[in-house]
């Protein structure tokens, strides 16, 4: 490196990336406070950084992107760049990075154990054993529902949705159907995936797993209208973002036993309030957007990260550059 370049990090990854970085002659800051960085900070924190890697969910937009002057890279510390106006910070110059397929199984793992949770009330019977609930045995009591031969609708079937595919098949013998962008041929061929309509897959699934990113045609796609098209036994997974589900219709298909529950890893807002509704509902479980949090991938997705800016300095072809 001719000049050294500075890279601040937002959060602190796990992993060694700082130490092969900084061997390699980088100057490196990291953000190690517990509260997450603000806006103010964060344009701190940057001036005279080339390169940020950012693991916050604060929105990158065109004011902030216009303050982080020196920044030229951004290395997005998640598949996801929703936060993230990337039109117009490639028109200023940045570029941005992401971590796809490094973290597709865990995050499909995620799903599947949402589901599995969902069918069988998890999340909420083992709750009982602390509040003192367990009480005596009543055949009739505490049923869940089998998933053996169901039908799973993906909804984006990417990397991710095809793991999840596949594990339900593999698992369950599951009939897989999907709506997306564009035909899969691979899940065609290895899981005998059927392309449907979104109404279509509506009214044949029993489980839906939403994979889409969350875009302008995404945003509340899930709402009332399409709990109606549902079948009651529906079992609803999200691992994607929670503003694909219009979350107050959820709350309102719920009660109305419109569908069967919900299986959450992402929500809206995150964190979650601690008393809201959707915690009441036995046949709803929800996780702490964990979707890629094993030690296998988190420190995959910190070596991404370094191999994106090692090409960068390298002038190379960044490895998983994010361009709309
Ligand atoms: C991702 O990588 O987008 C995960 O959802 C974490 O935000």
């Amino acid at each position: 490196m001719e000049k050294v370049l500075k890279i601040f990090s937002s959060k602190k990854l796990p992993g060694n990336i700082y130490q092969e970085l900084s061997k390699k002659g980088f100057e490196i800051n990291i953000w190690e406070k517990e509260k997450d960085i603000s806006r103010e900070e964060l344009i701190e924190a940057c001036k005279n950084v080339d390169i940020l890697i950012y693991a916050s969910y604060l929105n990158l937009d065109k004011e902030i992107l216009d303050k982080l002057k020196t920044v030229k890279l951004i290395c997005l510390y998640s598949v996801g760049f929703n936060h993230v106006d990337i039109a117009y910070a490639n028109s200023i110059g940045k570029r941005i990075t992401n971590t796809p397929e490094v973290l597709s199984k865990a995050t499909a793992d995620t799903a599947f154990l949402l589901m599995l949770a969902t069918s069988r009330k998890a999340f909420y019977l083992a709750n009982t054993i602390r509040t003192g609930d367990w009480g005596s045995f009543n055949p009739s009591a505490n049923l869940g529902q089998e998933l053996e031969g169901k039908t799973l609708g993906i909804i984006g079937l990417g990397k991710i949705g095809y793991f999840m595919a596949q594990r339900c098949r593999d698992a369950f013998g599951m009939r897989i159907v999907y709506h997306n962008r564009s035909i899969n041929n691979k899940a065609e061929k290895d899981l005998d995936a059927q392309y449907l309509s979104l109404d279509e897959l509506y009214a044949q699934s029993d489980v839906i797993s939403i994979h889409t990113d969350l875009n302008p045609s995404t945003k509340h796609l899930i709402n009332m209208d399409a709990f109606k098209k549902m079948k009651k036994n529906l079992i609803l997974v999200n691992t994607a973002r929670g503003e694909v589900i219009h979350q107050e219709d959820l709350v309102e298909a719920l009660e109305q036993n419109l569908i069967w529950g919900a299986g959450l890893d992402v929500t809206t807002p995150e964190p979650l309030p601690s008393n809201h509704e959707l915690l009441n509902f036995p046949q709803v479980c929800i996780l702490p957007h964990i979707g890629s949090a094993t030690k296998e991938t988190r420190e995959a997705m910190s070596k991404l990260i370094m191999q994106n800016i090692l090409a960068y300095v390298e002038n190379k072809d960044l490895i998983t550059e994010v361009k709309i």
